[in-house]
């Protein structure tokens, strides 16, 4: 079975983040989110992958390539316009041809690696089955009624504004049959002017097919916003297995404390300072006179001098020097700077791209 995963959309709500990153590419764990999809997928023998892209120059190309060194087979489908999810999908008709197929959302993170899911649905009866998980907010998503019996849906309806018929959302993992082509072809866009995937899937519980629902295991998280992606941070990072902590030689120096859990790239350094895990740092950090706390990743070519930091995202070739008081909770793009004034006037001085956010 071959599987489709979307990653053509803007990222709007992640901006200034997304502004030269596409949201698939953004690091949790120092991985990025579109490789945790792939992982999954590979885990259950789906190894041939079309990615939707908006552009084939896109960073999302060049840096996965063709897929070798994650062991998979990639290849790059175009959606120049975003118009939808249900859009995105007929585009990948002569990809997956007349066979089964899972469609999956580049931007969502799973704890259940889904194997029953992934690999009983070309044996099972179903036209379409979907990930569900609970959520405290329906109203931003596809919604899934369940209410005659736990194993088949009755309705699916996007975003419900009131009467949600359950608090359980389509969690961006699809499994489709051909018909679905059928179902695009029979809908039309939605107020928000895209082709809704769940609107075809209403389609087919109206003609009377089956779809079942898997009930997820575990944590969610769709990461479409900065909170989002910082926790999902700390759930993957909650789960490193333990570590013994570094012991002082070439990478641990002077008086510093280093924790078990803390995975220490090629070529780091950290000196005179504490690392409480689960903590993970990329290669050729510096880490000194500095306190890095429980759930930070920090990627490579970063340096951080005089500074605290918890629960935070650091991505590669960023610099932080002579912070007073605790960086918390935040989320720092490639190569960001913020440092303290070492000149008079010690004044704030920001240099912030669009929709950049700064809590002092
Ligand atoms: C999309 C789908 C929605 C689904 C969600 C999961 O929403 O339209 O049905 O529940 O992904 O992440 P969007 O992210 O486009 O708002």
């Amino acid at each position: 079975m071959k599987a489709i995963i979307l990653a053509a959309g803007q990222g709007t709500r992640l901006r200034p983040v997304t502004l030269t990153m596409p949201k698939p590419l953004v690091p949790v764990a120092n991985k990025s989110l579109i490789a945790y999809a792939i992982d999954i997928l590979k885990d259950s023998g789906l190894n041939h992958i079309g990615i939707v892209v908006n552009d084939l120059d896109s960073p999302i190309p060049h840096q996965l390539g063709d897929g070798h060194a994650l062991g998979v087979k990639l290849e790059y489908i175009v959606q120049a316009e975003q118009l939808g999810l249900a859009h995105a999908v007929s585009l990948c008709r002569d990809f997956v041809g007349d066979e089964p197929f899972c469609m999956f959302l580049g931007d969502n993170v799973f704890q259940d690696k889904m194997e029953s899911l992934l690999t009983g649905f070309e044996q099972s009866n179903a036209e379409v089955a979907v990930a569900l998980g609970e959520v405290p907010d329906p109203s931003r998503f596809g919604i899934a009624d369940l209410s005659e019996g736990p194993d088949h849906i009755v309705r699916v309806v996007e975003k419900p504004k009131e009467n949600p018929p359950s608090n359980l959302a389509i969690a961006g993992v699809y499994l489709f049959r051909n018909s679905i082509f059928e179902a695009i072809s029979n809908i039309t866009p939605s107020w928000r002017n895209e082709l809704e995937i769940t609107d075809a899937i209403q389609w087919l519980i109206s003609q009377g097919k089956t779809v079942s629902p898997y009930i997820l295991q575990g944590w969610w998280i769709d990461a479409g916003k900065p909170d989002a992606i910082i926790q999902a941070n700390q759930y993957v990072l909650g789960e490193l297995p333990y570590t013994p902590a570094p012991e002082n030689g070439n990478q641990v120096l002077g008086s510093s404390e280093v924790s078990p859990r803390v995975l220490l790239g090629e070529g780091s350094q950290i000196i005179n300072s504490m690392v409480r895990g689960p903590v993970i740092i990329g290669k050729n950090v510096i880490i000194k006179d500095s306190y890095i706390g429980p759930y930070t990743s920090i990627g490579d070519n970063v340096r951080i001098e005089a500074s605290e930091i918890e629960a935070s995202i650091i991505m590669k070739d960023c610099a932080i020097r002579n912070i007073p008081g605790r960086i918390d909770s935040s989320l720092l793009a490639d190569n960001s700077q913020v440092t303290s004034a070492d000149h008079v006037p010690d004044a704030h001085r920001f240099i912030l791209a669009e929709n950049s956010y700064v809590q002092l």
